[in-house]
């Protein structure tokens, strides 16, 4: 069962995502070439905490593994969940998909965007726009009387045409007092698939896209994914409330900062 939120429960979760996309924001504002990516994850540590949110990222354990990092900062060919490290220097030319993930007053914003290190090649900027296209295609489906499969489908047919891979290994998800809640958001498949969606209830879409193969492969630090074929990947998020009409996009920054 996909959770419904409440209205009361809605009004954290706005600010949760709003806290979200502000502070995905500011870190995109300082990419550039020449700055490593420890330094990029610090400034999203102090930026949660000056809006009395944390990362939800910072310590989430699978298995008997802790996350050590504050945001996910997954560069070229690391598709999600890379972590910043002093090595980590930005080249002209990169991409760079940073990944925001907070709690607010117990409950969750997440959402990420994959921006261009100074001048990047064309190829790198279509895969960046057909990737953002498609999570918007998806978002167009958050709505009630479709399935979940009709955000995956939506995805999945906005990126078919141009030969991308599209990654199975990791799915959007349900979000709300846990990151990761009911369901899971496949972008393939069929779109028949799935639970019936309601009004109330909150959703992180995430298209993960790679310009060869869609093979999955893991970093030695037991986090990073990585293209197994080293093309770059691109990876655009947002939180999105279902409604009883358009779907409404949680994690859009506060323009006043
Ligand atoms: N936005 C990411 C997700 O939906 C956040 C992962 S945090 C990590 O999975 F700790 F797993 F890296
Ligand atoms: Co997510």
């Amino acid at each position: 069962m996909i959770p419904i939120k409440s209205e009361s429960e809605i009004t954290i979760m706005r600010t949760a995502c709003r806290i979200a996309a502000t502070v995905l924001d500011r870190l995109c504002r300082l990419v550039a070439p020449g700055v490593n990516t420890y330094d990029l994850d610090q400034e999203g540590r102090k930026l949660l905490g000056s809006y009395d949110a944390r990362s939800a990222c910072f310590g989430y354990q699978v298995g008997s593994k802790r996350f050590p990092a504050y945001t996910c900062l997954s560069v070229n060919d690391e598709i999600v969940h890379g972590i910043g490290t002093l090595k980590r220097v930005l080249q002209d030319g990169d991409i760079i998909s940073v990944d925001v993930c907070v709690e607010y007053q117990g409950f969750i914003g997440d959402n990420a965007r994959t921006v261009a290190v100074g001048d990047i090649a064309p190829a790198r900027q279509k895969l960046l726009t057909v990737t953002e296209e498609a999570l918007l295609k998806g978002i167009q489906q958050a709505r009630p009387g479709n399935r979940v499969g009709a955000i995956s489908n939506a995805v999945e047919r906005a990126v078919r045409p141009f030969g991308y891979g599209i990654i199975r290994d990791f799915v959007g998800h349900g979000v709300g007092r846990s990151m990761h809640e009911a369901p899971q958001i496949p972008n393939f498949g069929p779109a028949s698939r799935g639970e019936r969606l309601r009004p109330g209830m909150t959703l992180a879409i995430e298209p993960m896209i790679a310009e060869g193969r869609s093979q999955v492969v893991m970093a030695d630090d037991g986090w990073t994914a990585l293209t197994v074929d080293g093309l770059p990947a691109a990876h655009f998020e947002h939180t999105v409330l279902v409604t009883g009409g358009d779907p409404e996009i949680l994690t859009i920054p506060d323009s006043g900062i």
